[in-house]
């Protein structure tokens, strides 16, 4: 049987169904899973019995791996390229080295890596342990945003660039000269439109923490980031996925955002694990003001 395409909403996602995950997956569907995946920017496999090791594998062949070096989170021991996505601060705590974060970024409107000069391709999330209700995941499709607005609008936007500040990352002290380092790469300016590489669509590359576009002040860049975000996630471009035990849920980074929804029972645990596709080049480090 091939394999079955089924959308998971208006605007973006598709469920891929027919797949034998006790063979490896053919270069055929292989194949058609990219295809699948540059169309509707979010893919869900179920019921999917990966290992951390085909994890990785089904990762890599989306291309190469980050090893997580700029994020707050490193990789796991002997797995630098997983990191873990949970509530649970024991977990956390394990693999933070001891540094407990509080601070969950993930639950704002972002895109995986966009604080530094390769924001990410594809991420791959594996679900191990759900709440039994809550928790789930949105994604908006940034595509569809560009598109419906006026063509006055996409004049004023077309030539910005938004200024990325790495509050999400980690900050390498170690020497003073990785400080300074580490600090100057802090601040990362990137097109506010982009060209998807594969589909050749046009997207809008915003996020909600966005303050600043380059040569205008916050106040003046403010308002115009809050409606650019705002209106790319009205719930007409917007996925949400309600997670199930052994979902692998992967998504384009470069044409959606996605936040996850802290609307579940604490006592329970939420663990993830996620491997992160390094994508092409872009932007520049911000010195100005
Ligand atoms: C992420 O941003 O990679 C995590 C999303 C989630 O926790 O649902």
């Amino acid at each position: 049987m091939g394999l079955q395409i089924q959308k998971l909403s208006y605007a973006l996602g598709a469920e891929i169904i027919g797949i034998d995950y006790s063979k490896p997956i053919d270069d055929k569907t292989f194949g058609e899973i990219q295809r699948a995946f540059v169309e509707h920017s979010v893919l869900l496999l179920r019921g999917v019995p990966f290992t951390r090791e085909e994890h990785l594998a089904f990762s890599r062949r989306f291309g190469e791996l980050d090893i997580n070096r700029l994020v707050r989170r490193p990789g796991l021991p002997g797995f630098p390229e997983i990191i873990v996505v949970t509530n649970k601060e024991s977990s956390r705590q394990k693999v933070d080295g001891g540094s407990i974060d509080k601070s969950y970024q993930a639950e704002l409107w972002h895109s995986d890596a966009s604080q530094t000069l390769i924001p990410a391709t594809a991420s791959i999330l594996r679900g191990i342990e759900i709440p039994e209700v809550g928790g789930d995941t949105m994604f908006a499709n940034m595509s569809l945003a560009y598109e419906t607005l006026s063509d006055g609008m996409k004049k004023i936007i077309d030539g910005l660039e938004c200024i990325y500040v790495g509050r999400g990352a980690r900050i390498d002290d170690s020497t003073p000269e990785r400080l300074a380092e580490t600090m100057r790469l802090n601040r990362i300016a990137h097109p506010l439109v982009r060209v998807h590489p594969e589909s050749g669509r046009k997207s809008l590359f915003i996020e909600e923490k966005i303050e600043q576009f380059v040569g205008m002040t916050v106040e003046e860049s403010k308002p115009l980031a809050q409606f650019l975000w705002q209106h790319a996630t009205r719930p007409q471009f917007v996925y949400r996925h309600r997670w199930q035990k052994d979902d692998v849920l992967m998504w384009d980074n470069r044409c959606v955002i996605h936040k996850a929804v802290n609307d579940y029972d604490p006592a329970q645990s939420r663990y993830l694990e996620r491997t992160t596709v390094k994508g092409l080049p872009c932007g520049y480090v911000y010195e100005g003001l």
